[in-house]
């Protein structure tokens, strides 16, 4: 998979000497996507109107004279944050009409989880396991998004999180490379192939790599992976988006091993062009190439461009260094226009791929915007993702779904008429008007045969402890109901980017509120909305039954009435671990074995890889998540107990359905090889399979181990398969599960 003697040569290129490392070889490289119209064009292009085809702004505002012009001198390549079929389309004329070469230009969008019609944030969906309806939800993005002018979007996000600190951990698909990896190639197909041609977008995946690891949680802070993390965590996700066929990969703001991405030419041309063989479009994430300076990597604009021209990066994002200093870095000497034209070659062919070199006009109809945006379809489909990704986490005494006995229900908490919040962070055109609050999915549920009164509880402006006046009238609204829904979170630009955060507490007074309401000793089920893991511990202390219903999208408030309502049974497992305290940060299901044992709970032998003053297990485990309905699994059945490196085994389990409601359970396989020559995870994720489930109905769930489930990055980084035995394990959870074991021979 990784090709090591390479990347060793390329580990003796320092930054310094990036230029004469790399810049000759991409000037002949073969590997650059063209085709016959590319060539026209590339060969008719002046050297400024190359540098402008590199150049990618942001469309601010208003339409101006000033974009006008940009367009007209061939000074723009691609917009960023231009929507909208007419204005999109009024652009597109004059790079077409109004310029010499007039080529079109390519519309770009972050377009993350939803356009017009909101889904789920990200991580809520890999919540769902459902891979073919996470690929559903790009599908709808992407037709929504080309409806409205786009061609490509700065998704999907893939970047490995184990820390909910970082705001970020809301983009991508939780904290296990296998479960991410499927999600990042299932939303690459969906963005890309979600529909006729036009109706398709391309993809870029994010943010090239090892963001998701920035120090302490703090966005854009320096990343300290070692080669192993990096490969055994990070890079699985990028190699199926790569594998996927993405176009376009982004490189991240962060330093790895010292030197940002952006100049990094051991993870640009070494990892990603090299190892995971992309031969696509490479772009900086924001102003990446000015950043060099700020960094003190570069020692000036030049450099800073010189560096990133010859590491591969084709296109610069909001720097508008390439169009103001390539032409003349070429023109003395200091910049190849061979590298130049390659870049060039990588915007015309994305442009090509997006068929607006065959038809610059495509789909900029307003009428096809307005079919498609927030369509019923749209929204329907949305509501089922939003359905599939809540996770049940306590249900207490049958507290949910709510009986029919329940006739008063005191709605209390500063989410419930949410509607911004619900839609997360990164909401795309998505408009707070549009969005059910879960208050008025309620009213819908329920209608006139349940009295639903509503009490704020406190309020959520900052991190503030602010609104306890407030906590008095929920009181009374609790005690006066038969039953409390609390509807507790976060605000949407509270997590996301820039939405680092030290305490993993619920912010301001919703605990306390939560305390004083719990004192009317009314049933409480809590629904949480929230882009990351909180630390719930005194939050599921105070709860019967708690939801963690994320930041669910335009449908979100009806989707929670469903599930409160019993309409819909839960079957969403955690993607990531909810800590029980925040100390506990980072923390991960597959955490590597020690020479020293982990206890659990809390124990008087300090020799041990546990805490003095708290266990070092999660409230709730990866892969976690009850239903209405209770599972029950059989012991592991295996077709042999020892298996040939060019044979495959089977292991299977008869899961019965043990309640009286029907239900969709995840099935997880986990291994562990239990001596290796590199130290391996307890347990780590290989396979999982849905099953439906009628009541008392028993399916069972197989699963084919073969060698390469077996796998990992061995002592020379190269993936290594040695004999020996295996715990296998197949369960409901990471933490729940039945075991077996069997022998891998030569
Ligand atoms: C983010 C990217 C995003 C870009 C354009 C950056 O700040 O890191 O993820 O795609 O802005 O909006």
């Amino acid at each position: 998979m990784f090709n090591a003697v390479k990347l060793k040569s390329l580990l003796v290129c320092s930054v310094a000497v990036l230029t004469a490392c790399a810049a000759h070889d991409k000037a002949t490289t073969a590997a650059v996507p063209t085709n016959p119209t590319i060539e026209a064009i590339l060969a008719d292009l002046t050297l400024e109107e190359k540098a402008g085809q590199l150049n990618l702004i942001n469309f601010e505002g208003e339409l101006g004279e000033t974009h006008y012009q940009m367009i007209r001198d061939g000074k723009v390549g691609s917009l960023l944050k231009s929507n909208g079929a007419a204005q999109n389309l009024k652009l597109q004329k004059i790079a077409v009409e109004q310029s010499r070469a007039g080529v079109p230009i390519l519309f770009q969008e972050d377009v993350i989880h939803g356009y017009k019609t909101i889904a789920p944030i990200p991580l809520a969906e890999a919540a769902s396991w459902d891979i073919p309806a996470i690929q559903q939800s790009a599908a709808i993005a992407a037709r929504e998004a080309s409806a409205g002018g786009i061609q490509l979007t700065y998704a999907p996000m893939v970047d490995m999180s184990r820390d909910p600190r970082w705001g970020r951990i809301i983009e991508a698909a939780g904290e296990d490379p296998y479960l991410a990896s499927l999600v990042a190639a299932a939303r690459v197909k969906g963005f890309q192939e979600s529909g006729e041609p036009g109706q398709n977008i391309l993809a870029t995946v994010k943010h090239f790599a090892g963001y998701g690891a920035s120090l302490a949680g703090r966005d854009y802070n320096i990343q300290d992976l070692s080669e192993r993390e990096l490969r055994e965590v990070h890079l699985p996700p990028f190699k199926a988006a790569v594998d996927a066929d993405v176009a376009a990969v982004m490189v991240a703001y962060t330093a790895h091993d010292g030197v940002p991405l952006t100049a990094n030419q051991y993870m640009v041309q070494g990892v990603l062009q090299g190892d995971l063989g992309f031969n696509g479009l490479i772009m900086t994430d924001w102003a990446t190439i000015y950043n060099l300076e700020r960094a003190g990597v570069s020692a000036n604009a030049e450099d800073a461009t010189i560096t990133a021209i010859n590491n591969s990066i084709h296109m610069d994002m909001a720097a508008k260094k390439y169009v103001e200093l390539l032409p003349q870095l070429v023109r003395d000497g200091k910049v190849d226009e061979r590298v130049v034209d390659d870049a060039v070659r990588q915007v015309l062919m994305l442009k090509y791929k997006a068929g607006l070199l065959q038809d610059p006009y495509g789909r900029l109809n307003e009428a096809t915007e307005k079919a498609e945006l927030l369509s019923a379809a749209n929204l329907a489909a949305t509501k089922e993702m939003a359905l599939k990704s809540m996770v049940l986490l306590k249900n207490d005494q049958q507290t949910l779904p709510i009986s029919d006995k329940v006739q008063r229900i005191a709605v209390i908490g500063p989410f419930a008429n949410a509607q911004k919040d619900l839609m997360g962070w990164w909401p795309g055109l998505g408009e707070a008007k549009d969005v059910v609050s879960i208050m008025a999915g309620l009213e819908a549920e329920f209608g006139d045969s349940v009295e639903l009164t509503y009490a704020q509880g406190v309020t959520i402006d900052r991190f503030n402890k602010a609104g306890a006046e407030l906590i008095p009238e929920a009181v009374k609204a609790a005690e006066q109901a038969d039953m409390v829904i609390m509807v507790l979170g976060e605000k949407e630009w509270m997590s996301g980017e820039g939405g680092g955060t030290a305490s993993l507490h619920l912010p301001g007074l919703q605990e306390e509120l939560l305390q004083a309401v719990a004192k009317t000793n009314k049933p409480i089920a809590t629904v949480i909305v929230s882009g990351r893991p909180y630390v719930l511990t005194d939050v599921a202390k105070h709860s019967d039954a708690l939801l963690q219903a994320w930041m669910p999208g335009t449908t979100g408030g009806t989707a929670v009435a469903e599930i409160l309502s019993g309409k819909f049974n839960p079957q969403a497992k955690l993607p990531v671990t909810f800590p029980q305290h925040q100390g506990q940060v980072p923390i991960f299901y597959s955490y590597k074995k020690t020479s020293h044992p982990f206890v659990a709970g809390i124990t008087e032998d300090r020799y041990t890889t546990t805490y003095r003053d708290a266990p070092h297990e999660p409230l709730y485990p990866f892969g976690f998540g009850l239903s209405y309905t209770n599972y029950s699994y059989s012991d592991i059945e295996l077709s042999s107990a020892t298996m040939t490196m060019d044979g495959s085994i089977t292991a299977s389990v008869d899961v019965t359905n043990t309640g009286d409601v029907a239900g969709r359970e995840i099935v997880q396989l986990y291994l562990h090889d239990k001596v290796a020559s590199v130290v391996q995870p307890v347990k780590l994720l290989k396979d999982f399979t849905i099953l439906d489930l009628s009541p008392g109905e028993t399916k069972r769930a197989e699963f084919v181990i073969s060698k390469d489930k077996l796998a990992f990055v061995g002592i020379d980084y190269q993936p290594t398969i040695e004999a020996g035995e295996f715990e296998l394990f197949i369960g409901a959870s990471s933490d729940d599960v039945k075991s077996t074991e069997f022998t891998l021979v030569e």
